[in-house]
């Protein structure tokens, strides 16, 4: 049996209280959540996301919803992460794209670019307290996203 880490270091459960939470668990709790929440634009935030475990998770329950590469770059719009530390921050892009990826493998050039953005945009590495009162006085919160219709339009994702 494949045994899940959970911490990377000492000092890092010591200086940021980084315990990854494992997998049987995330999923869980995202069942406590009721089904009705469960859109492909419903939002979440996860403001202390570490190397992403919840969003992955709720990423793959909002894929099942996706028709289209269109829908799963909608579905990735409104995931929301923040982590203090970069690795993290990395790590959870990584594994958020390489789910988009698995599931639209014949995708266009432009997906791939609007993916990346959606990604940098969206998983922030900082501290969620200080960004989330900088969101709270900000009226222009977050840049908005271009997706290209089926009729060769592009639209914005709000
Ligand atoms: C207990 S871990 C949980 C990680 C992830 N949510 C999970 O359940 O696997 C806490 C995470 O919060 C991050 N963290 C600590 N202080 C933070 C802050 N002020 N802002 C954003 N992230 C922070 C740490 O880097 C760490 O990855």
């Amino acid at each position: 049996m494949e045994t899940e880490r959970l911490i990377k270091s000492k000092k890092r459960v010591r200086d940021f209280a980084e315990v990854y939470t494992p997998s049987r668990i995330v999923k869980e709790m995202c069942n406590l959540i009721p089904a009705e929440k469960w859109t492909i634009e419903s939002t979440f935030l996860e403001p202390a996301c570490g190397n992403g475990n919840f969003l992955v998770e709720i990423y793959a329950r909002k894929l099942k919803l996706c028709a289209d590469e269109r829908d799963g770059l909608k579905a990735l719009a409104s995931i929301v992460g923040i982590d203090i530390q970069q690795d993290n921050v990395d790590e959870a892009r990584e594994r958020l794209k390489a789910m988009y990826l698995e599931a639209y493998p014949d995708c266009n050039s432009f997906c791939k670019w609007l993916l990346d953005e959606i990604l940098k945009n969206n998983i922030i590495c900082g501290d969620s307290l200080a960004i989330m009162d900088k969101w709270a006085t900000d009226n222009n919160l977050r840049d908005p996203v271009i997706v290209e219709g089926a009729d060769g339009q592009y639209s914005f994702l709000s």
